[in-house]
């Protein structure tokens, strides 16, 4: 297991180019499935999670062939349908791989996910919404075994935003008998960025980006061919590496269309941001003011930057509140920040922030993904080295992290650590 040796003080300065979004990778690879053919996605990411869903499709007879950041992707001889549990408890988001096999091939056996480090995450409402478009569903020996001869057109009312539910139930209904209409679909970019590559594969699919979304099926989908949008999650943490560590990055393919909420809390706090031809300019020079926040479904604030904005807040110069409300357990950077001299007091889904001076550099534990970047970006801070261990978990979502940093006058180190119990 690798562990990243971070030291602290130095301001980060130069560019840094944003690589190709995860959560839209991921349902794009999946999408695939309901095309016959070769499919073609460009600004692949280069991550764990994306490893993984190639693996899994590659165990559902697609073939893969990837060089560089492009992915071709041939599912003509594709023919299983069985997600197993091995790959579905490493990556959640293999669940995405249901809807595309039951509309294609009538059938489907994925395991169920389970729960995860950051909160219980069933997917009833993917059920629920397969179930409404004539998909027959049990639950056998912990997976999901869903059938449909042809799946039927319908009224689908999710009962809260989601956003892999949205997804699957898009891509289920691209292929169904009639018209499909979502409503409190999730709004998010990746939603529409998997529509946009849907659509111009034959799908008919309108609304994206709204809260309701209508889909005409069609018979079959041409093969994908898309540019995977940039990923704003990606953006908003070197954003917050600039600001904490008062240095100036110039953030190449930074999707700010994407990021009115992030940038508007960042400037409240007093970064400072230049659009010039090269990327935005990101800034700071004095320590960053308080500012409270709500995570929410987009256009909301992201959960997703929840961890790395409060990684910005430790070092405020009052009080901050920062309110959690899409994931339960999405605080458990918070123990490891007080490690470093945080003060950060957590009632239920509220945390309060107390800014304090400095942070000292100290062993911490990532436990998730976001987790993990916010430990990074507090090292970035922090007087003398933070080890961060198990970074696998910032390699599932962060494309090439370390030398990124350092490319931009960051000290950041990869050694491996010995498995626990070993010497
Ligand atoms: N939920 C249900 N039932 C469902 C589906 C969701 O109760 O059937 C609940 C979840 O438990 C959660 C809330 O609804 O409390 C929202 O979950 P959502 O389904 O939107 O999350 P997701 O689709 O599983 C995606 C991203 C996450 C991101 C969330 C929220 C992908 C592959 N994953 O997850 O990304 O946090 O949306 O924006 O798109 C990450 O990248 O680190 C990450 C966790």
């Amino acid at each position: 297991m690798d562990k990243l040796v971070v030291t602290g003080g130095r301001p980060l300065v130069g560019r840094v180019r944003i690589s190709g979004a995860k959560n839209a990778a991921l349902p794009l690879m999946a999408a695939c499935l309901l095309c016959s053919g070769k499919s073609r996605l460009s600004n692949l990411p280069d991550l764990k999670d994306v490893r993984t869903m190639g693996a899994l499709l590659t165990t559902l007879g697609a073939r893969l062939n990837r060089r560089g950041g492009r992915l071709h992707l041939d599912t003509s001889a594709a023919a299983g349908e069985e997600a197993p549990y091995e790959l579905v408890k490493t990556m959640r988001a293999s669940v995405l791989v249901l809807g595309p096999l039951v509309a294609r091939r009538g059938q489907a056996r994925v395991s169920l996910p389970g729960g995860c480090a950051i909160g219980e995450r069933p997917i009833d409402q993917h059920l629920k919404g397969l179930e409404a478009l004539g998909c027959r569903i049990v639950l056998e020996e912990g997976y999901v075994v869903a059938e449909a001869k042809r799946l039927k057109g319908a009224e689908i009312s999710l009962d809260l935003v989601t956003v892999t539910g949205t997804e699957n139930l898009i891509m289920a209904a691209c292929l169904a008998k009639g018209a499909t209409v979502i409503r409190n679909a999730a709004r998010e970019p990746e939603v529409v960025d998997l529509c946009n590559a849907l659509n111009a594969a034959g799908a008919r699919i309108s609304g994206a980006g709204t809260a309701t979304v209508v889909v005409e099926g069609v018979e079959e989908l041409a093969p994908l061919d898309h540019r995977i949008m940039p990923d704003r999650i990606e953006a908003g943490t070197y954003m917050v590496a600039a600001g904490i560590t008062r240095g100036e990055l110039t953030i190449a393919e930074a999707p700010l269309e994407h990021l009115t909420a992030v940038v508007g809390k960042l400037k409240e706090a007093g970064l400072r941001f230049q659009q010039t031809p090269k990327g935005v300019v990101v800034s700071a020079r004095r320590a960053p003011r308080p500012v409270s926040l709500i995570t929410g479904p987009y256009p909301g604030f992201p959960t997703d930057l929840q961890a790395q904005l409060m990684a910005l807040m430790t070092l405020n110069t009052g009080s901050a509140v920062m309110q959690e409300t899409i994931f339960e357990n999405r605080f458990m950077h918070v123990p490891e920040l007080r490690r470093l001299g945080a003060e950060v007091d957590v009632t239920g889904s509220t945390a309060v922030v107390k800014g304090v001076r400095r942070l000292k550099g100290a062993q911490v534990m990532a436990t998730d993904l976001r987790a993990s970047a916010c430990l990074v970006l507090a090292g970035l801070a922090a007087e003398g080295e933070t080890h961060i261990s198990r970074v696998y978990h910032l390699d599932r979502g962060y494309e090439a992290i370390d030398q990124k940093l350092t490319a931009a006058g960051a000290q950041v180190r990869r050694e491996s650590e010995p498995a626990p119990g070993k010497k």
